[in-house]
């Protein structure tokens, strides 16, 4: 089963060819006028040039070549040579049976699947979120989410940040401030004390609220006092050797932040697949530098030892990987490279997607192009996959009123006293019990968050606007919810009535606007995929709303005769479940009433 796109492109190409011309000349696009025809084909323009003869005139042969093909209506040559493509409203009924036969809505799947990790989310032990990873996880989780449903196997991986120098600024800090937890590591690290007994202290005495206050004084610390900051690698570099009151203590502060971050994660729709930290690849490290050694490309560099990635032709200088530091720990770089040794192991992805702030696009430029010297990775299987920052209004990235990072808890609660706000605005929710209101007022926050985000192409910056996100009118994901939701309350009346679905016929231009929007979700996924980048979903999930609110408002439903009822029925039904999937795939789900 095609779209209707492609399947007049293969009609178009066939007549080109039996006119002697170029096959692939033949491909149609949606129509830029849409008042008069629904595809156009320009391929007479460039067919004519390169054979030297008239625009129309190979248009009119092209033309002719499609007669008798009973899925159009209309062929006309317009302007210099366009041709104009109108459907039959049989062809169009047809495909709107296929869709709504079709478990998958008409989308169709990739022809060679691959294995396909997505690295996104990327939180910190300790360190806050940023709105980085906020657009990280929204990204990736969407990005995901399309590239399973097109039939890869993929795995979401959060790479959790838990091995830097933050954690040897949060162990000095920690035990400076409380003697109790600095008692039970000076045991561990003598080999005296027992281990269920400093968890039992580390559990009593350090939550996470303690590491949430006393990072920003480390950190602030570190970069004030050269003592401090070298303390902080020194145990960075003890941790990472596996000192045992360390380790014990460091375990506690991942455990806390990752039971935390999962709530958050998930009360946002995002979940990882698998939830592996920097520290996981830790024991992979020795073996590969003593590799890199072996191959001869390791250089020493002031202490340190790097790999230089430059290549000829470099517009300007990347600089090295640092692989090992002065102090002997391992940096940012060398667990991303660790982490590709570890992949290709265990999952042996064909790509890897860094779904990762554009900042850091040098870093994996330079990680790539090192996994490439090694061997570890070919030309282009792994990505960055980078995107812009979600500003405050004064156009720097956003930060809380109080001018700290935002907490993504605290973003989500924000978020849903604002909708809770607008429904009551809009008078919406209000036969719902309690918890129901709840329920609707969480999920509308949800949407207006992903979907402000998703609606952007990726690489672009956008100012966070609550007041405008939250709308339920404009291109918003509460206005798309609320569409949905008048979907289901139209179809949980017929059900009520009595009244079926049936096969589907369309004829009016309403009906056969909603039918080409249908049609056009497999090339909507198929531009997502292909770039990465959701906003071409987004884009046809807030069209395809839109048709049906102008089919609903043109064709009325119930009050129909019966099988015109039937008809429209069917295609309200299809029309919700496609709405329903293309906003399932942006990690956005509709409430069932409001
Ligand atoms: N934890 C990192 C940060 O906060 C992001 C991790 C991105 N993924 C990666 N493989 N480096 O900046």
């Amino acid at each position: 089963m095609s779209d209707l796109k492609r399947g007049l492109s293969e009609a178009v190409g066939t007549a080109f060819a039996a006119a002697g011309l170029p096959a692939e000349l033949g491909r149609v696009t949606p129509s830029d006028r849409p008042d008069l025809a629904d595809f156009q084909c320009n391929g007479a323009l460039p067919a004519a040039k390169r054979a030297g003869r008239n625009p129309r005139e190979v248009a009119a042969e092209v033309v002719a070549g499609l007669a008798g093909d009973t899925r159009l209506a209309g062929v006309e040559i317009a302007g210099p040579g366009f041709i104009n493509l109108k459907l039959s409203d049989a062809a169009l009924s047809q495909r709107a049976r296929e869709i709504a036969a079709d478990p998958r809505l008409g989308a169709a799947p990739v022809v060679a699947p691959r294995k396909i990790l997505v690295d996104y989310g990327g939180p910190n032990v300790a360190k806050p979120m940023h709105v980085g990873h906020l657009r990280s996880s929204i990204i990736g989780e969407s990005i995901k989410r399309i590239y399973r449903f097109r039939g890869d196997s993929v795995v979401g991986d959060a790479h959790f940040g838990d091995w830097g120098y933050q954690m040897g600024l949060l162990i000095g800090a920690v035990t400076d401030e409380n003697p109790a937890v600095k008692g039970a590591v000076d045991a561990l690290n003598a080999g005296t004390g027992e281990d269920a007994q400093a968890v039992a202290v580390f559990e009593q005495n350090v939550s996470l609220g303690d590491l949430d206050r006393l990072y920003p004084e480390a950190a602030a610390r570190g970069k004030a006092e050269p003592e401090y900051r070298d303390r902080a690698r020194k145990l960075t570099a003890e941790l990472q050797a596996r000192k045992p009151g360390h380790f014990l203590l460091w375990r506690h502060f991942a455990k806390v932040t990752k039971v935390a971050l999962e709530r958050d994660f998930h009360a946002l729709g995002v979940d990882f697949d698998i939830w592996k930290g920097e520290s996981d690849v830790d024991q992979l490290i020795a073996p590969m530098v003593e590799e890199l050694d072996a191959k001869g490309l390791l250089v020493d560099d002031q202490g340190a030892r790097i790999i230089r990635v430059t290549r000829q032709g470099d517009k300007r200088e990347l600089p090295p990987l640092l692989v090992v530091s002065s102090e002997g720990s391992a940096m940012y770089g060398t667990t991303d490279l660790a982490t590709i040794v570890d992949r290709k192991a265990t999952f042996g992805p064909d790509q890897v997607l860094y779904v990762v702030d554009q900042r850091q696009a040098d870093h994996f430029e330079i990680v790539f192009r090192a996994a490439q010297i090694a061997g570890y990775a070919a030309e282009g299987q792994l990505e960055h996959v980078g995107f812009g920052t979600m500003n405050g209004t004064d156009g720097k990235p956003f930060k809380t009123r109080e001018g700290g990072v935002l907490k993504l808890n605290d973003m989500i609660v924000m978020t849903r006293d604002k909708a809770r706000e607008r429904l009551h605005e809009a008078g919406l929710g209000a036969e719902l019990d309690p918890e129901a209101f709840e329920d609707t007022a969480h999920k509308v926050a949800v949407a207006a968050l992903k979907f402000a985000d998703l609606q952007n192409f990726r690489g672009t910056s956008y100012v966070f606007d609550l007041d405008r996100f939250s709308s339920f009118e404009g291109k918003t994901g509460p206005y798309l919810l609320y569409q949905a939701v008048r979907v289901k309350s139209i179809l949980r009346r017929a059900a009520d009535e009595g009244v079926e679905a049936g096969q589907i016929t369309v004829s009016e231009p309403a009906e056969r606007d909603l039918v080409l929007l249908l049609d056009a979700f497999d090339q909507a996924l198929a531009d997502a995929y292909d770039k990465k980048a959701p906003n071409f979903l987004a884009e046809h999930a807030y069209k395809l709303a839109q048709a049906f609110s102008k089919f609903y408002a043109a064709c009325p439903i119930m009050t129909a005769e019966a099988p015109v009822r039937a008809s429209r029925l069917a295609l309200a039904q299809t029309t919700l479940r496609q709405l329903e999937q293309a906003l399932e795939l942006l990690g956005i789900e509709a409430p069932e009433r409001m």
